[in-house]
């Protein structure tokens, strides 16, 4: 197993698959940025992930997540689903998707083996979700749900914690924002329950203060909320009973259980939790590029190894075990505690460009 100096054992690789996205999430992919045409020729090809995900399989990480962008704009991302889970027996491989697409490819993926599907849903008030992701489509999305469960598949959703900027890069619903964003605990209940009524996990993230805009600095963590302001009140609510991870959870996410919910609900604190200390992952962009903590602005370029089995489990080895950071910087706390991380290089692309 993959172990860097710090003796976190790494055993999870998220790939991003596309650039590209459908939606415009503030926090991710605002329009204007990031956006735009890429060089396809920079894009992985299905033979190049292969060979990435059987160089990770030797060094003995098994779990894979697919991201984009938006994954499934990929041509052919169940066929590269179904190749991935041929690699081995005990390959998993989930994906994480804004859900758009779902309903028309619910089957497509469970007929290809996906372990489970992260829809990303912040809220279930149909201009809230236009106001966050620019787009006016949660029936679609939820449509895509109901689906992807008929199907058989287990479906997670991903709520970003509100914290009233949700509108801010979306001019034309400006003026009904000071309503949307009213009310933030509700947003989280009326999240919970629609979950529970799917039979869903839900996790809810604290975003993450990435260079978004291009005017984010390193010091603007503090602004962003913390599941601190929320998880006492749903703790009450629901009567929430903390509970250990199970085998199908690969990130830093921690679970409650409910006597009045069928679902989970977990809490994913990059902030407020000492979230890198059990960080387990590595990330490939888009362009072929392994990055050992989305913070800082290092990668190794994969592409230098011609995808030869041998000289991409060096690189990534090598990586892993010489240059993951123990955590990232992204609050004060944060920058204290790892204060021994030198010559701080942030990587300010927005997480849209990153792998989300
Ligand atoms: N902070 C936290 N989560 C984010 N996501 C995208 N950008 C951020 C951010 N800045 C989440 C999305 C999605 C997943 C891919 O990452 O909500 O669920
Ligand atoms: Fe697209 Fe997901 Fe980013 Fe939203 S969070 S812009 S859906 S990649």
């Amino acid at each position: 197993m993959l172990s860097d100096r710090y003796g976190r054992q790494i055993s999870y690789m998220r790939i991003s698959v596309t650039p590209y996205c459908n939606m415009n999430c503030y926090y991710c992919m605002p329009k204007n940025v990031c956006s735009g045409k890429k060089n396809e020729s920079e894009i992985l090809k299905d033979d190049e992930i292969l060979k990435l995900v059987k160089a990770a399989v030797c060094l003995g990480i098994k779990r894979i997540k697919l991201t984009g962008g938006e994954p499934l704009l990929r041509k052919g991302i169940c066929q590269l689903i179904e190749g991935i889970k041929k690699l081995d027996d005990e390959m998993m491989v989930t994906i994480t998707t804004n859900g758009y697409m779902l309903y028309d490819m619910a089957e497509e993926l469970s007929e290809a083996g996906v372990d489970t599907v992260n829809v990303s849903l912040d809220t279930v008030n149909r201009e809230r979700y236009q106001a966050i992701t620019g787009v006016d489509c949660l029936d679609k999305v939820k449509a895509g749900i109901k689906k992807a469960r008929e199907k058989g598949l287990r479906i997670k959703l991903n709520a970003v914690l509100p914290e009233g900027r949700e509108s801010m890069c979306h001019e034309e619903i400006m003026d009904k924002a000071s309503e949307i964003i009213s009310e933030d605990t509700d947003v989280l209940t009326e999240v919970i329950e629609y979950a529970n009524s799917v039979g869903a996990d839900v996790r809810f993230i604290e975003r993450m203060p990435m260079n978004v805009t291009g005017t984010d600095n390193i010091t603007v963590g503090e602004e962003a909320a913390s599941k601190t302001d929320y998880i006492g009140r749903l703790i009450a609510l629901y009567n929430l009973k903390s509970v250990e991870k199970s085998s199908i959870d690969n990130g830093p996410a921690e679970y409650y259980r409910s006597d009045i919910l069928g679902v989970r609900v977990g809490f994913i604190g990059p902030l407020s939790n000492d979230f890198c200390r059990e960080c387990n992952k590595v990330r490939v962009t888009y362009d072929g590029r392994l990055k050992t903590c989305l913070f800082y602005e290092d990668g190794v370029n994969l592409r230098e190894s011609g995808f030869d089995k041998d000289r991409l489990t060096g690189m990534i080895s090598d990586a892993v075990e010489s240059v993951k950071h123990a955590g990232h910087h992204f609050t004060e706390e944060a920058r204290n505690k790892y204060r021994e991380e030198k010559n701080i290089k942030r990587d300010m692309r927005p997480m849209g460009c990153i792998g989300g």
